[in-house]
């Protein structure tokens, strides 16, 4: 995410919390690890101007910010610093098709993204945004074509990549490959996340793993 010098129309919240990632990132692409190649591929690419606006979301899982807000640690801080006056303004959503047996995923979880294919600063090439999810719940299990790379700010939870679960706080990476399957399950912190997608396709969107993966 270099910054190409295009900062008059842009939000001053929202630069702050990019320099933010820009700087977590940074210090991750130091490791030579996956991690860090895909942290330094990130820092690479352009920041896209805004198109669009950002205003006060109503969406539930925006009930669960305060609280998250005080689940970090100091080394998750500073972002969650500049965070706090952009959460409520992000744009929420929850984009998955209606599941009957799990019918409040919903009101569990949401992402707010600030660079996509259909957020503020919009861009087909790569996307960043938040994840948060309430206490208690399970993300499903999902997959998608987009590589994956998130950071913990907020939040003790479980993950799970290819059935392999393990516990992640506060301050980890995890990097999820292209269509690897994975899911999250909180306990009784909200998980607030960092997340980039990029690669050849960050336009198609996740799937649940019991709809259709492996059929063709
Ligand atoms: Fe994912």
């Amino acid at each position: 995410m270099k910054d190409e010098g295009q900062v008059s129309m842009r939000d001053k919240g929202i630069e702050k919390v990019i320099e933010a990632a820009r700087l977590v990132l940074s210090g991750r692409a130091a490791v030579k690890d996956a991690v860090g190649e895909e942290a330094g591929r990130i820092l690479g690419l352009g920041i896209p101007e805004p198109a669009g606006t950002f205003s006060r979301s109503h969406f539930p899982v925006t009930a669960f910010i305060g609280e998250a807000l005080r689940h970090g640690v100091p080394e998750t801080q500073p972002m969650l610093d500049v965070l706090a006056e952009v959460l409520p303004n992000l744009p929420w959503k929850y984009n998955y098709e209606p599941r009957g047996d799990m019918p409040d995923l919903g009101v569990k979880m949401a992402w707010g993204e600030i660079i996509g294919p259909e957020a503020p600063y919009r861009c087909s090439s790569f996307c960043f945004g938040f994840t948060m999810i309430a206490p208690d719940s399970l993300y499903p299990a999902h997959f998608h074509p987009a590589v994956e790379l998130y950071y913990v700010l907020s939040g003790t939870a479980e993950w799970i990549l290819n059935g392999k679960a393990a516990l992640q706080k506060p301050g980890a990476f995890i990097l999820h490959p292209a269509n690897a399957v994975h899911a999250m399950r909180t306990g009784k912190e909200p998980l607030l996340a960092m997340y980039t997608w990029s690669g050849d396709d960050v336009v198609t969107l996740s799937q649940y793993v019991w709809e259709n993966h492996g059929k063709d």
